[in-house]
């Protein structure tokens, strides 16, 4: 049947009216959604700070006890709980959540001298990196500064790496994949005060990783531990996997997050080509959930009788939007959706604290170590960071 060239025409602009109303219905939404989100982070927030001591950061709520766990400020996450805020701050300009963040950040300023592991980067970066990048206050940045210094010294050239652990617990040097997210702070201090030896450290470091960590199917191992007086790896394991050759959700999310952000920092084409890599790892994942919401370990023996780890999803669903930056039109929009998709489920009544549950927390159902039987599905810090992150980067899209 030949259709009139005036019809064919009106066809086309029709579906083409219709494809860009459906995009921006879509982003409608996503809007809404990402605002519905804030708001009720902002009320949460308030009421986390009301039950956490000044002197304290939040750490965990149980929802089977309805207990609200919190922490020192040496703890590896207490940068989470202030950096949230700046998020929230960021969204809502609400002066009361501002002054909030301010008071945690001068409980936390101490520990920019922690030099018992490597976590830093987490209680650093993550908190005043995002306070600097609002207010441009000078005295954020000084902190971040000494904290790169103190982080440099976990450097040891011998395994060319940053030692994570102290020795111990029949570790000799262990090196964890999670030390990849602690690389941002030594890349931004570098550039930032024109420190080679920052980036040189992060580089050099990452490259270990990517070489040590990584299986043939682009899967990491948790924990690669190294003997420091020859220079080798003694081992390759796990410790809060589900075995040694498994592969633990958050771990790879870490992976995913740190290779994709040392590619924006150095525009190292390995360091993306790798991110990819482990992209397809997690999203061909035949044990990956349809809302893409990941069992606590891709390999645990029990899937799918076993727990759900919110915070590796919200970890996933911000590396992916900063990766879909690098990538072609079609791996972008896979990416986004898949992020869009994470961040639509986390927001339903599944994953998401009831208003004014779960002590103030935004997410439900995270696992902190499972064969320590550690903070097993509960709300964790750093999966509302990660999801606030993400809601801000995928805000970034939307707007630009
Ligand atoms: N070490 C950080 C984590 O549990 O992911």
């Amino acid at each position: 049947m030949n259709i009139p060239a005036k019809i064919q025409f009106i066809l086309l602009l029709c579906s083409t009216w219709a494809l860009n109303s459906h995009a921006q219905n879509k982003d409608r939404q996503m809007e809404k959604l990402i605002k519905k989100n804030m708001m009720f982070a902002a009320h949460q927030y308030k009421l986390l700070a009301k039950n956490t001591p000044a002197d304290k950061m939040p750490r965990n709520f149980s929802e089977e006890k309805q207990t609200l766990e919190t922490s020192n400020t040496s703890w590896w996450t207490s940068g989470f709980f202030p950096g949230s805020l700046w998020f929230i701050y960021e969204y809502t300009r609400d002066s009361s959540i501002k002054l909030e963040a301010e008071k945690r950040l001068a409980i936390l300023e101490k520990e920019k001298y922690h030099s018992s592991d490597h976590d830093l980067g987490f209680m650093i970066f993550n908190s005043f990196g995002n306070a600097f990048r609002i207010t441009g206050e000078p005295k954020y940045k000084n902190t971040i500064i000494t904290a790169a210094e103190t982080l440099a010294k976990r450097y040891r050239p011998s395994i060319r790496a940053m030692q994570s652990w102290n020795a111990g617990n029949g570790f000799a040097a262990p090196v964890i994949i999670d030390n990849m997210m602690n690389l941002e702070l030594m890349c931004w201090s570098a550039d930032e005060i024109r420190e080679p030896l920052f980036k040189i450290i992060a580089i050099t470091h990452a490259n270990t990783s990517l070489r040590e960590f990584y299986r043939s199917d682009y899967s990491a191992y948790h924990v690669v531990d190294f003997d420091l007086e020859k220079g080798k790896v003694r081992a390759k394991l796990t410790a809060q996997g589900s075995h040694p050759e498994s592969a633990w959700a958050r771990g790879q999310s870490w992976g995913l997050y740190g290779f994709t952000m040392m590619y924006r920092y150095t525009q190292e084409k390995s360091y993306v080509d790798h991110a990819r890599k482990i992209a397809r790892f997690i999203l061909d994942h035949p044990r990956l959930p349809k809302d893409k919401i990941p069992y606590w370990d891709y390999d645990a023996k029990d899937i799918p009788n076993t727990y759900r780890d919110v915070s590796a999803a919200a970890i996933l669903a911000s590396a992916l939007l900063e990766l879909a930056r690098y990538v072609e039109a079609d791996e972008r929009a896979e990416y986004l959706h898949v992020a869009r998709t994470i961040l639509i489920n986390l927001s339903g009544k599944k994953y998401r604290s009831k208003k004014a549950g779960n002590g103030g927390f935004l997410l439900r159902h995270s696992v902190g170590a499972l064969p320590y039987q550690s903070e097993v599905d509960v709300s964790v810090t750093y999966a509302d960071y990660y999801f606030l992150e993400a809601l801000m980067r995928y805000k970034n899209w939307l707007d630009q």
